[in-house]
């Protein structure tokens, strides 16, 4: 039962054919950014270009043909379903989808871990959202096919900080030196725990942007300060829209109030709208993982700064890399 962070174990030891490159993520789960070197970002990185110039020279390939992927979401998600389905469908295999887990056996009460013993006797590889922080490494304790974590709970969502730091290296040619800000819920928000996490291991300044309630987690912001990093916290937008090379907006996780007046009474914090805009770099990214309710005006979508639609692009070739990576395709 691998710890996160220590060598997973490697599901394929004995049984599998042994044409995949000895990339370090043949059979492994991907359960924590913690996982990710810089080498093994400019890795993954460089297969996910070949995956995007495969998709628009060819659509599809078959790299992947007779392998198939359970999606397994105890969560509701629109991008990462589909687009683990859509990178699965793109390189020949297939998907079982369970999206609604209401309408499989968990209703019935099935348990994590029975319900993963029985779609890895029909997949190769699983993919998982789940409410709970930590059950994405439960899964992988359990399981002999590999955990993708898809997000679970307040925990991590290493994909989506993969595509996200993907994102930044293509709009602004370089991850080191560069000024971030993360702004919303920074306390509840899985994306902004992954990326900051990654972002650490480049020369990045962190911009922590957030109502008092929703501050990170003080063990992250001595995380990154300890690794030598200015992180500065500041509840007004205002403070560091100059500065920001990056600006990368969240929304406010009302899933995970207990009360929802407290979520009320923070829901429209921030709004980035054209106006703020203005006062930013001409040269800089305004991301989001998406969904918005709000927090970035539909006016910012015509500005040349907006890339969270290309974001959203960037994550099914990404996720194309990390399915070949892991089955020992790429
Ligand atoms: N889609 C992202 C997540 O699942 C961000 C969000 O939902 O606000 O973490
Ligand atoms: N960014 C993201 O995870 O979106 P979904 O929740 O729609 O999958």
């Amino acid at each position: 039962m691998a710890a996160i962070g220590a060598p997973a174990h490697n599901h394929y030891r004995s049984n599998q054919p042994s044409d995949h490159a000895d990339n370090g993520f043949y059979g492994q789960d991907i359960l924590s950014v913690r996982q990710f070197s810089r080498e093994k970002l400019s890795y993954i990185f460089g297969v996910a270009g070949e995956m995007e110039t495969l998709v628009r020279r060819f659509g599809s390939a078959d790299l992947l043909s007779g392998k198939v992927l359970a999606n397994l979401f105890y969560e509701p998600s629109t991008r990462t379903a589909s687009s683990f389905m859509a990178a699965m469908v793109r390189l020949g295999g297939r998907v079982i989808p369970i999206n609604e887990v209401h309408y499989s056996s968990v209703s019935k009460g099935e348990s994590l871990p029975d319900t993963i013993r029985t779609l890895e006797c029909y997949t190769d590889i699983i993919v998982l959202r789940h409410p709970e922080m930590g059950a994405a490494q439960i899964a992988a304790d359990y399981a002999r096919k590999p955990i993708i974590n898809a997000g679970d709970g307040v925990g991590e969502h290493p994909t989506q900080a993969l595509l996200d730091l993907y994102t930044i290296t293509r709009e602004l040619g370089k991850l080191d030196g560069l000024k971030v800000a993360m702004v919303g819920d920074l306390k509840y928000g899985r994306t902004v725990h992954s990326l900051t996490r990654l972002l650490s291991l480049y020369s990045t300044d962190f911009y922590f942007v957030s109502p008092d309630i929703l501050r990170l987690p003080a063990d992250m912001v001595a995380e990154v300060r300890a690794r030598g990093h200015r992180a500065i916290e500041v509840e007004d937008v205002h403070e560091v829209i100059g500065e920001a090379d990056v600006l990368y907006v969240t929304r406010v996780q009302k899933e995970r109030f207990n009360d929802l007046a407290v979520y009320e009474s923070v829901k429209n914090h921030y709004v980035v709208d054209p106006e703020l805009m203005t006062a930013a770099k001409e040269k800089m990214v305004v991301m989001h993982p998406l969904p918005r309710v709000g927090e970035i005006s539909y006016g910012v979508d015509r500005d040349p700064r907006e890339a969270y639609f290309r974001q959203m692009e960037n994550g099914m070739f990404i996720r194309m890399a990390l399915l070949a990576a892991v089955l020992g395709k790429a």
